[in-house]
């Protein structure tokens, strides 16, 4: 019998695809090898025939897919030397943030738009001990914030939003994983688009296996942004942006380019999804196949449903979708958005009639 050995993090399995070096010390809470989900009851509601598989990246260490480019971004800064980290975040960034910059022993500073974090992230960079700086204002001028302190302080403080390079590098391992799993690329790749420094991963993980002759197809990526923060799709800066999906609240994306390359490049497309269908999605996703993940994550699902209704997808398309964030991030959508709890006295016959036996 062969023992198996223990997952040790996306750096240590795709070390010769990263840019970290022998010397570096690996800052790593075992993130990646996120679970991929077949679904076979959502496929049914998307189109007829199709494979769809879920990557639920809500399994890493904090809850979110940021914890793959963390793991190389906070491993870089700790081998140049940096004192501290720091980003702006919609909310899950500054959570790795915080919980690799604890690992790694390291400063974090987060600043974050005021009131617009859901509960869950905001309360996992506190306990991590991250200095949590909100501002009256939103994601991109929290970004433009920090990229200006960077500028002016470049060697004590190492940025680790993912307009630094080693972010993407690391994101782009969750495509490995996907085409390593499948033993194949997928014909369609859909996620959400936020700052777009995730869709620019994937594209560059996808394109790096072919390149290797790992997989012979490359899928079309399909971005998702949210109807009122939809840069992208509308070809410009939207200075106010507004959607539930707080997580995507974002006029001004970092990796504009990077996106409309994937999407060009992959024969892809990035379109505009309302609230009330990522809400919808939201809820479906969780009832239908037991996966919770949070407003963003389900706006992959919301931009299926759209695929699907469209007329494109054929018998047998292989569709992954990414859920990018755990549903628990944010309780208090989720509460929202469900049936309130019934509340009965602690009698046998009360019970049977809620449950319709009596
Ligand atoms: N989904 C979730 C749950 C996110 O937290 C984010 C981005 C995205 C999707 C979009 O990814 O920015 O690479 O296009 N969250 C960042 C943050 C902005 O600060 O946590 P993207």
């Amino acid at each position: 019998m062969s023992v198996a050995r223990a997952w040790g993090g996306l750096i240590e399995h795709y070390r010769d695809r990263l840019p970290v070096k022998p010397s570096d010390k690996v800052v790593t809470l075992n993130e990646g090898n996120t679970p991929l989900v077949r679904a076979d009851r959502l496929a049914a509601v998307v189109a007829p025939g199709i494979e769809l598989w879920l990557k639920c990246e809500g399994q890493n260490p904090t809850g979110s897919f940021k914890d793959r480019g963390m793991t190389v971004a906070v491993t870089k800064a700790l081998a140049e030397g940096a004192e501290a980290i720091i980003c702006a975040s919609t909310g899950n960034t500054s959570a790795s943030a915080a919980a690799y910059g604890a690992r790694a022993g390291m400063r974090a500073y987060v600043v974050v738009p005021h009131g617009k974090i859901a509960l869950g992230k905001l309360s996992q960079a506190v306990m991590h001990g991250a200095r949590v700086i909100q501002i009256d204002g939103n994601f991109d001028q929290a970004l433009r914030l920090v990229r200006d302190v960077k500028e002016r302080y470049p060697t004590r403080l190492a940025l680790v939003n993912s307009v630094n390079p080693h972010r993407i590098e690391g994101q782009k391992t969750a495509a490995f994983e996907i085409c390593d799993a499948l033993g194949r690329a997928p014909d369609y790749h859909l996620l959400p688009v936020g700052n777009a420094g995730n869709i620019t991963a994937y594209w560059r993980g996808y394109r790096e296996y072919q390149g290797a002759g790992r997989v012979e197809t490359l899928p079309h990526m399909m971005g998702f942004e949210a109807a009122g923060a939809a840069p992208i799709v509308h070809g410009r800066v939207v200075e106010e942006p507004r959607t539930i999906a707080t997580a995507i609240r974002i006029g001004n994306p970092a990796s504009w380019k990077g996106a409309e390359a994937a999407r060009d490049e992959s024969g892809g497309a990035i379109d505009a999804i309302s609230d009330d269908d990522i809400l919808a999605a939201y809820r479906l996703l969780a009832r239908t196949e037991g996966v919770f993940a949070e407003p963003a994550s389900a706006i992959s699902l919301a931009g299926a449903l759209k695929l699907g209704a469209s007329g494109r997808l054929r018998p047998r398309d292989v569709l992954v979708l990414t859920l990018t964030g755990h549903g628990l991030k944010d309780p208090d959508t989720a509460i929202a958005n469900s049936e309130a709890a019934l509340s009965i006295p602690p009698d046998l016959s009360r019970l049977a009639a809620v449950l319709e036996l009596g």
